[in-house]
């Protein structure tokens, strides 16, 4: 029997973070391949080249949201950070993150409620795929907020399709006393691939820092 292939209809789908639990811990070992790589999967190299675009070296530990398999750890280390934790809710994708030997630390969390990461300790927060449908919503920046450095730099992809939806833009209103002016570069999930609906899965690249 033919192991079932995983993609968008079942990640949107989700609801709650069992749910994601669930979902990828069947996901885990297929998706570098069946996923990122068939689909051409752009969004974690782009992360993390606006991270080397606008970081400084003061930006360290760098701590990667629903860091999955590791393919935005991967990008970073290679182009030469090594400071870099990974937190996700699965440990069935933290175990493949583990193999790509990127990482300085992996912690299972569930980045929706408190985050086990002292306040003012980390210096950057990335984050490819993770804010978007069925996944986490915008109240998950308080913590992120908490845990990070005065002047520590936030690029984190969202969705376009829920930006508004799902309260991301009205956040941003909430906590501008507490960030920096933003930055919004806006990029396609997926290059060059057959499947038409992939090709307009759009991302805003989010960009700002932590007040000091
Ligand atoms: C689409 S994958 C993205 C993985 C990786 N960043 C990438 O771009 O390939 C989304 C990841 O978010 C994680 N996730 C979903 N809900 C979460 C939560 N509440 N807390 C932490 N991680 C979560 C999932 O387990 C999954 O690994």
């Amino acid at each position: 029997m033919s192991e079932k292939i995983f993609g968008y209809d079942e990640a949107y789908s989700l609801i709650t973070p069992e749910d994601s639990i669930k979902l990828y811990k069947k996901w885990a070992l297929t998706y570098d391949k069946d996923f990122a790589l068939n689909s051409n999967y752009l969004s974690p190299k782009k992360i993390s080249s606006f991270f080397n675009k606008y970081s400084r070296n003061t930006d360290t530990p760098i701590l990667d949201v629903g860091a999955g398999t590791g393919l935005v750890g991967e990008c970073l280390y290679k182009s030469g950070n090594k400071k870099i934790i990974g937190i996700d809710i699965s440990p069935e994708m933290l175990g493949q993150a583990k193999l790509k030997g990127c990482y300085s630390n992996l912690m299972e969390a569930d980045i929706t409620k408190q985050i086990p990461l002292k306040s003012n300790s980390i210096g950057a927060v990335v984050s490819a795929g993770t804010f978007t449908h069925g996944h986490v919503g915008p109240d998950a920046f308080d913590e992120l907020l908490r845990i990070t450095k005065p002047g520590g730099l936030f690029v984190l992809s969202i969705n376009s399709k829920v930006f508004i939806k799902n309260n991301f833009q009205e956040k941003f209103l909430t906590i501008k006393n507490d960030i920096s002016d933003l930055i919004f570069i806006e990029f396609k999930a997926h290059g060059k691939t057959e499947d038409e609906k992939l090709g307009e899965i759009k991302i805003f690249a989010s960009i700002f820092r932590k007040n000091f």
